[in-house]
């Protein structure tokens, strides 16, 4: 018989894969099944758009509008999601956004982001993970004038290079082994850019590589094997001010740097790009103090890329230095939020699935309400039993302070995807702007696919202001509110309460024999008027009461399901 992989090959063998890069205006993705070889000889079954593993670079330039045609041939649903990328919830390729099989989904929209480094990927709930896992991801390059103006590396697959992080487990065939809710970093092979064991060679100079953790959960420290500095130019939402110098950039997952590594006057020399997972602490997945028995790249620092260095391009011509100023950022004063959300990271002991504000995702249920145009201040604390890189949809944000001290340089730029430690507590500004839609959310969630996947996740509508209700007469100032429009309602309404002090709560619907039917809302709110719509799904028409409860008080609103 003859024995099939996964082959313990000698490292760095394989030239590392460049995904093509493809322009606009219009791009067409093709999810389907497909094989790659990951070890040569071993045909490994994947999902690819447009191919076996990965999926082509997306090219997009600040102001064009792009149109995208998604064909999904997986023979099951899925969705596509544009992370990072500010546009509308129909466009945003959220779990809401089924593309059945068989069919299209064309979402079309301008490029409103700066020049940065985004990405695709799947979001149907509780498919993500798997998704991802079996190829269903590539990488968006945004260009604009601002950065075109500055003396960059920018030549993709020449000296500005993509890398697309990934742990991966086979099994002993040589096929992916996925775990469904995974919740550790537990992949043992390292694949960039969909190659096992990757070698690339890079010209003697500048070169810029726009590094993205591609994995579930695994958080990577990426330095370079003689321990040299690097200039980190850009984070998740583009670049920063000015570049940073740094010898180990630590990314979870979602998480972009684009970093610049100069090589100049090394021709001949072989380095290698390494996580160094030893140095990485406190329930960071794959760090080292939860190394998972067996698997070599836990705790442990290990190799992703070999390079080679040759000689330099004549065209581009190198470049010599980075430029000492890059953009200008607009960072948003604290004092410009109307309001501040608390976010709360908890769960993970028994019983206690990992949550946000106590809740669980329910599709049904929209848990926060954001007033177009406003600017506010998300505040993200971790009580939980381990680490969760929190991201938003829609919006890129600004790292107000991580337990009150500000962010360090590189954590100053333009963010979408925030690092959370246990016990932390890291505050983040932003403001909605361009979009709303009164039915379709955007998502908030973690980042680890694991997590997201069994429900780590909430949702928030952008409005109008202008669509609010009038509000009633003045009440007393220590009064909780409880209201809710419309009412009578036949499929959603929205529940609207005013708290005079922060405190814990908790909001429920009853129907009329006192079943519990929904649990809206539970965990801690500063005080202020918040709203969350509760949608009432398939339930029949009649009376139901909804309770909100803090420790000390109990309102009780009845509401009318019309039909
Ligand atoms: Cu990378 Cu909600 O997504
Ligand atoms: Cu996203
Ligand atoms: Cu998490």
């Amino acid at each position: 018989v003859l024995v099939v992989g996964p082959p313990r090959v000698a490292a760095q063998t394989n030239a590392l894969a460049i995904p093509p890069v493809v322009q606009g205006p219009t791009f067409d993705l093709t999810m389907a099944p497909s094989t790659h070889e990951f070890y040569s000889g071993t045909s490994t079954n994947t999902f690819g758009f447009n191919g076996s593993y990965l999926g082509p670079t997306l090219e997009f330039t600040k102001g064009d509008s792009v149109f995208l045609n998604v064909t999904n041939s997986l023979g099951e649903p899925t969705t596509v999601h544009w992370h990072g990328m500010h546009v509308a919830p129909e466009n945003d390729g959220g779990p809401h956004t089924v593309i059945e099989p068989d069919t299209t989904w064309r979402p079309a929209f301008e490029v409103l982001n700066q020049a940065s480094t985004m990405w695709y990927h799947p979001h149907l709930h509780m498919k993500t993970d798997e998704h991802v896992y079996k190829g269903l991801a590539g990488m968006i390059i945004i260009r604009d004038d601002e950065e075109a103006a500055l003396d960059l590396p920018r030549t993709y697959g020449v000296d500005d290079f993509p890398l697309v992080l990934q742990d991966r487990d086979f099994d002993e065939v040589g096929q992916l082994r996925f775990r469904p809710m995974d919740i550790g970093a537990g992949g043992d092979v390292m694949v960039v850019n969909g190659t096992v064991d990757p070698i690339l060679e890079v010209p003697a100079q500048l070169v810029r590589f726009r590094v993205l953790n591609g994995s579930g959960a695994r958080v990577y420290n990426f330095g370079v094997s003689d321990d040299r500095n690097f200039q980190q130019i850009g984070s998740d939402g583009g670049l920063l001010e000015a570049p940073v110098e740094m010898n180990r950039v630590r990314l979870s997952a979602g998480e972009r740097a684009e970093l610049v590594v100069d090589f100049t006057g090394e021709v001949g020399d072989t380095l290698t790009f390494v996580s160094y997972a030893s140095e990485l602490v406190n329930n960071e997945p794959g760090g080292a103090d939860e190394p998972v028995r067996g698997n070599p790249l836990n705790g442990a620092d290990f190799t992703f890329l070999t390079v080679k260095v040759v000689a330099q391009t004549t065209s581009p011509v190198p470049v010599d230095a980075v430029p000492t100023t890059l953009v200008s950022l607009s960072p948003i004063a604290e004092a410009e939020a109307v309001r501040t959300r608390t976010m709360t990271l908890d769960g993970g002991t028994p019983g206690n699935p990992f949550a946000i504000n106590g809740i669980v995702l329910d599709l049904e249920v929209i848990n926060e309400v954001v007033y177009l145009g406003d600017t506010e201040i998300w505040e993200i604390t971790n009580t939980s039993t381990t680490t969760h890189p929190f991201h938003m949809h829609d919006v890129q944000f600004y790292i107000l302070d991580r337990d009150g001290v500000p962010p360090p340089p590189n954590e100053r730029g333009l963010k979408d995807v925030v690092f959370v430690h246990i016990d932390e507590t890291v505050r983040v500004i932003t403001k909605f702007e361009d979009f709303t839609n009164p039915e379709i959310p955007y998502m908030y969630h973690c980042h680890f696919l694991g997590h997201e996947d069994l429900g780590m996740m909430g949702q928030f509508l952008v409005v109008d202001r202008s669509s609010d209700v009038e509000d009633e007469d003045p009440m007393p100032e220590d009064e909780i509110r409880l209201q809710n429009y419309p009412n009578p309602f036949d499929r959603a309404t929205t529940l609207k309460y005013t708290l005079p002090a922060r405190t814990d709560l908790q909001i429920d619907v009853y129907d009329i024999l006192g079943r519990q039917v929904k649990t809206v809302f539970k965990g801690t709110r500063a005080a202020g008027t918040f709203e969350t719509v509760w949608k009432a799904g398939s339930l029949p028409a009649g009376v139901y009461t909804v309770t909100l409860a803090t420790p000390t008080r109990r309102v009780v609103l009845p509401v009318v399901l019309s039909r």
